[in-house]
């Protein structure tokens, strides 16, 4: 039978676009099982000896029980989604983090949270804004996925809708740290002397690909010291913060907001992969040289479809870890010149 050209191209396209969809699922079909997450607890001035060693245990601490909460979830065969929502939910309950219990104070004295997360199986994403109320942003985030036919819900109505979806809800002075609240003292004071963008940003994240070839991320923060005028930064934007597409990549940000917004950041580390054909550790330094030229700072963590963890950053430290069916030990690090756990 003769083809027509058309229908050769036709079929070639569903032959390599098939190829490409199914290339998880066939890893899972292949009896490999395997998983993988990273996590990221904010990037900044993290200079050897500025920590003391108590807090340098405490954060590597935290870090270890987020892996340890999405960890558990991969290896049961869950999804990468419940992962970085469970590995997020830790790092916002932890005071040392800016997320949740912990989060940065506005120049008013309010905590205003904001967090997304993506599903790379569906390309369906839920993200919040500015709210004040909820005691586990990530978790409204996902509620503004799965229960709300939108992506982005910000301020009183997010924390309405937080209250209609029965998420627990926390009093202002749940957010409250007293190291945070000094950090505002300190920047009413002079809003150049705290130029350690760790203090001013900071951000919690996760990356997953679960046993069924699926990706995820996660990303939550208190936004920046002394935010002011409803200032949104990166993480609960799409694209910019927070990113995950099937077969290619999941990937969290943290620093300046601003700059990974301009950059589209999270994405363009999944476009780099997919377009340039470039690593996961290539695109991750890409992206972030492309931030760094425009005068950004901050870092990221990303995922690839083989699961596959890259850190990318232009501070000199980022909270990180990972964790994997391949190394199912937490491994974590915080200096730039630390070797990144793989
Ligand atoms: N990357 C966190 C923020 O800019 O709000």
């Amino acid at each position: 039978m003769m083809m027509t050209l058309p229908t050769l191209l036709r079929l070639t396209c569903l032959a390599l676009c098939g190829l490409a969809v199914s290339t998880p699922t066939l890893a899972a079909a292949a009896g490999e099982a395997k998983w993988s997450l990273a996590v990221h607890g904010g990037a900044g001035v993290l200079e050897r000896g500025e920590l003391t060693p108590e807090k340098d245990k405490a954060f590597r601490a935290g870090l270890d029980a987020a892996l340890d909460a999405g960890a558990r979830i991969l290896k049961a065969g869950g999804s990468s989604l419940d992962a970085v929502e469970a590995a997020v939910r830790v790092l916002e309950d932890n005071p040392l983090f800016n997320a949740g219990k912990g989060a940065v104070f506005t120049a008013e004295g309010r905590n205003e949270l904001d967090a997304a997360i993506m599903d790379g199986a569906t390309l369906k994403a839920g993200a919040v804004a500015g709210v004040t109320r909820t005691r586990n942003p990530i978790s409204l985030a996902r509620a503004v996925m799965e229960k709300s036919p939108h992506v982005l819900l910000a301020r009183e109505g997010a924390d309405q809708f937080s209250k209609e979806m029965g998420l627990e809800q926390a009093p202002p002075g749940y957010f409250y740290t007293e190291e945070r609240w000094k950090q505002l003292l300190a920047w009413r004071k002079d809003h150049h002397a705290m130029l350690d963008p760790t203090h001013l940003f900071g951000t919690v994240g996760a990356v997953a690909l679960d046993q069924k070839g699926h990706v995820a991320a996660a990303t939550s923060t208190g936004g920046m010291t002394g935010k002011r005028w409803a200032r949104i930064g990166d993480s609960p934007i799409i694209g910019a913060g927070t990113y995950a597409r099937d077969g290619v990549c999941a990937v969290s940000a943290t620093g300046s907001g601003e700059y990974f917004i301009r950059e589209s950041a999270a994405r363009q580390v999944c476009d780099r992969l997919a377009w340039k054909g470039e690593t996961v550790q290539q695109a991750a330094d890409g992206t972030m040289a492309a931030i760094t030229k425009i005068g950004g700072d901050g870092g990221l963590i990303a995922i690839d479809g083989e699961g596959r963890a890259a850190f990318g950053m232009n501070d000199l430290g980022m909270y990180r870890g990972a964790i994997s069916s391949s190394a199912p030990t937490p491994r974590t690090a915080i200096y730039a010149d630390e070797p990144s756990p793989r």
